[in-house]
Order: C-alpha cells, then structure tokens, then sequence
C-alpha cells in the first residue's frame, strides 16, 4: 500500500535541497507527497537551529502533533536536519513520541530508517560525531550527503535547481551554530557537480544556483590541480542548455579577484553576490570574529564595483549582539547607507548554547533595543531599495519565468492568462501577467511600477522574435 508522507522544511536553501532529496529517496520506495501532517502516515520536520526562535517553532509544532500520535501510534514522526544535530536525544526528552531524530549528515538513512520504525520501538538517533573528541577524517566521514539522488519532479521548479559544491563550515563566527550543526568544511569534486549539472540540463533545468555556507571559499585540490568556485564557474557556463550561475552564501574574506573576474565577464553568471556583512562596527567584527574590518568589506565592495559595475549586493546583519552600543549600532546604520545594498536580511541576536558567543559574551541588549534596532535598520533598508527599484522603471529587463506569482489564485485574469513571477539576472523579482507556457522560458519584460521588494512588468511580446520565446507549445 502507498504510504503518505508529510515534510516541513525551516531555514535555508540548503534545508530546501535536503528535504527535496529525502522527498526523492522516499518517492523511490514508494511514498507519495501530501499537503497536510493529519493525511500522512508519516510527518517529518526539516529543522533549523540559527535562531531559538526556529527551534521553538518546531518544539511547538510536534506539540500539536501529541494528540494525533496518541490516536494513531502507527503515524511516523521524524525531526531531521540542524536541530536534530543540536538537541539530539533531548528532542525524545522534550516530545517522547518523536520516533526519529537524524542530523544532516545521516539524511540517506531515512528510507531505511523509516522502515525499521516502522516495526515498533525503540526510537532512533542518527547523528554525526562531536566536532570536538574526534579525529578529523572520522568527523568528517560522519557528515555525509547524497546529492546525485534526485529526479526533477521533486524540485519547486523544473527549470531552477539548487547544486550543494560543499557543507560544512571552519570559520566558527562567534554567534553561529552552522560549524556545530553542519560539521567540517568539505567540498564536492568538480567531477560529481559537473556530472550533476549536466545531468539538470538535460532534464530542462535553465538555473543553477550553486550552494555552500561560505560558497566563495570553494576549493578542491587533486594532485596538483585545485579547482576554485571561478574555475567551475568557467566548466559550468559550458554547458547547453543552462543559462544561468549564481552561488550563495558569500563570504567577505574569500572574494578573490579571480571570481570577481569570472562573474563580471561570463555571460551566463548571474551579478547578484550574498556576502553578509553582519555589522558596521569593528569592535563588534572581532567579538563575531569576523576576520574583516568595516574598511576592508568597503575595499572588497570597491573591487566588486571594479570588475562588475552594474552588480547587486545583498548582505545579512545581525542586531543587539553581545557588547552592541548605540556607536556600534551608528556604525552598522551608517554601512547600510553608504553601501545601498539591494536587500539587507537583518535578525535579532539569538545566543546559541555551545557557540563561543554563548561561552564567553553576555547576551546584554536588551530584547527591546533589539527590536528597536532591528526596525530602524529595516527602514533605513526598504527606503534604498524602494528607491533603487523605482529606477528601475521603464527598463526592460530578461527574466526567468519561475512560475504563478504568490498571488496568481486572487487575479481572475481571462483564458490561460495568469499572474506570473520570475527573476532578472540581478535577482530582483518580478511579477507581470502572461501564458502559464512562458513558465521555464527567459523573455523580455519592462517595469512599468515598482515596491522595496517586487518589480511589476510587462511583456512585450510584439517586439520579440520566436527564437527568444514561443507562445506556443
Ligand atoms: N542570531 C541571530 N542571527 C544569526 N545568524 C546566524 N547566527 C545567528 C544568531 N545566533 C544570521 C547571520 C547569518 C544568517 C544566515 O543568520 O546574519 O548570515
Ligand atoms: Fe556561520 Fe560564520 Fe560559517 Fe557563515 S561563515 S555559516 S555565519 S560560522
């Protein structure tokens, strides 16, 4: 009998590449999707454990599952991912009828291990090894991943997929969980993302967006060839079929000219960089052991501008970390002005037990003043985007039809007409009205209006040959 499966999935992209790929390996043994936890025979959460908040999300979730397990004892439930990594046996503790906790590194498990729960008790726990206590080969072998196992029908998307080229992280910012949860910085070789890409492309994939946590500081050394993200970047732009390179999360102190030169000059990349700032100030730089000056994150922003004139930056902050002053707080004010990035993801400092933050900083702004900040950075934010997007008016830009907008079920727009979203290459979202059969294709759209955060277009069919797009299918 087919089985039902249920998956929520926290956090980011590279939560949304694990569940697709657990999705993958179970649709293999035979499950099917469903849209609610109360039809599934078995319920999973894809967990994230950056901030408390989305770990007592979770907690809260499984809460509401209690009742239903108590009724039905057959229904599976699985916590998986960084908060399975981080609160191990202690999910069992705080929610007893959870019948499966697995890290990340053990999600090729789960087929297997859903079968053996299946069978009855005991629970189980599947985890990688402490980064501490352990030789670091053995830590690593027990941080493993299982990309080639994926098939189109599981992406959000067919014509956009994520490539993970490595996991892990050593920088060990001070506030962050990622090292712990995710294990030692590996990278994937040239050859099996290559053959991943290649793969992609000849099931219609148009997008690649490359994923590590400090993406930049991709490097694969054999013999005496190393590979860097610039090098793959190069390969990957070779093959037919795919249109579009971008990688995400950039790090400051890994943006060498070499890349920097690549992406200004292949066609195919995308000028969008992530690279996180975290804050203004210098002082609050070294507590997060940042390992940059806010002198030399404008000199790398210098050197973007260099190599790619017309690129957009989006950058994350982090508000109230531990020590933050008001000056501090000027400082990080003052960098969001200067720099006008695109975007800014700005959070509220959350202390992680087990980082060195926790360990040796007080978290002692207040949580009032972290809202208050938090909010004044927001504006500070939208206004720059608001107005970067309102010149943006009257251009044409060529944007990847990425599906039905989040709002396409409230416009009753006539025939096969539907309100479509879809991204231009420097990542600014889209929405215009077209034929559900542009979706997947790349076309020409011009803005006519815009917000902080969405650009709305129009497509100007008339002034386009059928070699960039066809209407019809
Ligand atoms: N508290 C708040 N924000 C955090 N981030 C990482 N760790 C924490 C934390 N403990 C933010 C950083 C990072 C983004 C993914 O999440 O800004 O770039
Ligand atoms: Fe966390 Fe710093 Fe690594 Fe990014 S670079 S994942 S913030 S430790």
């Amino acid at each position: 009998m087919t089985k039902c499966l249920y998956i929520e999935t926290v956090g980011c992209q590279m939560n949304l590449l694990d569940s697709e790929l657990v999705v993958a390996s179970l649709r293999h043994r035979g499950y099917k999707l469903v849209d609610r936890a109360i039809k599934a025979d078995v319920i999973l959460f894809n967990t994230c454990s950056v901030r408390e908040h989305a770990e007592e999300k979770i907690y809260s979730a499984l809460g509401r599952l209690k009742y239903i397990k108590r009724q039905n004892p057959q229904k599976i439930i699985g916590v998986l991912g960084c908060m399975a990594q981080n609160h191990q046996n202690n999910v069992f503790q705080r929610a007893p009828y959870v019948d499966l906790v697995v890290g990340p590194g053990q999600l090729h498990q789960i087929p297997d291990l859903l079968d053996e729960v299946s069978k009855g008790p005991p629970q189980r726990l599947e985890v990688s090894l402490d980064r501490k206590g352990f030789a670091k080969t053995e830590i690593e072998q027990s941080f493993e991943t299982y990309d080639p196992l994926r098939t189109p029908e599981m992406r959000s998307s067919p014509h956009q997929a994520f490539v993970r080229i490595q996991i892990g992280c050593d920088k060990f910012c001070t506030y962050c969980i990622v090292p712990k949860v995710r294990g030692p910085e590996q990278c994937r070789s040239p050859q099996a993302i290559l053959a991943e890409a290649r793969q992609l492309a000849s099931e219609g994939c148009r997008e690649i967006t490359l994923l590590g946590q400090t993406v930049n500081s991709y490097r694969y050394q054999r013999g005496a060839t190393t590979t860097r993200l610039s090098d793959l970047l190069l390969h990957l732009s070779d093959i037919d079929g795919i249109e579009r390179l971008k990688f995400v999360t950039s790090h400051p102190c890994d943006m060498t000219d070499d890349l920097l030169q690549v992406v200004g000059s292949l066609r195919k990349c995308s000028h969008y960089l992530h690279i996180p700032a975290q804050s203004g100030s210098n002082d609050i730089l070294k507590r997060m052991k940042r390992g940059y000056t806010v002198e030399q994150y404008r000199e790398m922003l210098s050197r973007i501008r260099q190599y790619i004139p017309d690129a957009t930056i989006t950058s994350d902050f982090i508000v109230g970390y531990s020590g933050e002053t008001e000056a501090d707080f000027v400082l990080t004010k003052e960098l969001v002005e200067e720099c006008r990035f695109k975007n800014s993801f700005i959070f509220k400092y959350s202390e992680r037990p087990g980082t060195k933050g926790a360990l040796h900083h007080v978290d002692d702004v207040s949580e009032p003043v972290k809202k208050q900040r938090n909010n004044e950075l927001l504006d500070i934010q939208n206004t720059i985007s608001y107005e970067d997007n309102q010149l943006r008016i009257g251009r044409q830009y060529e944007v990847l039809v990425e599906g039905p907008s989040k709002n396409a079920d409230k416009h009753n727009l006539p025939g096969s007409l539907v309100q479509l979203t879809g991204r231009t290459m420097w990542d600014h979202i889209v929405v215009f009205e077209g034929d559900r059969r542009l979706i997947g294709q790349i076309l020409p759209v011009t803005i006519y209006e815009a917000n902080a955060f969405t650009l709305f277009g129009e497509v100007k069919t008339e002034h386009v040959g059928p070699e960039v797009y066809q209407l019809s299918s």
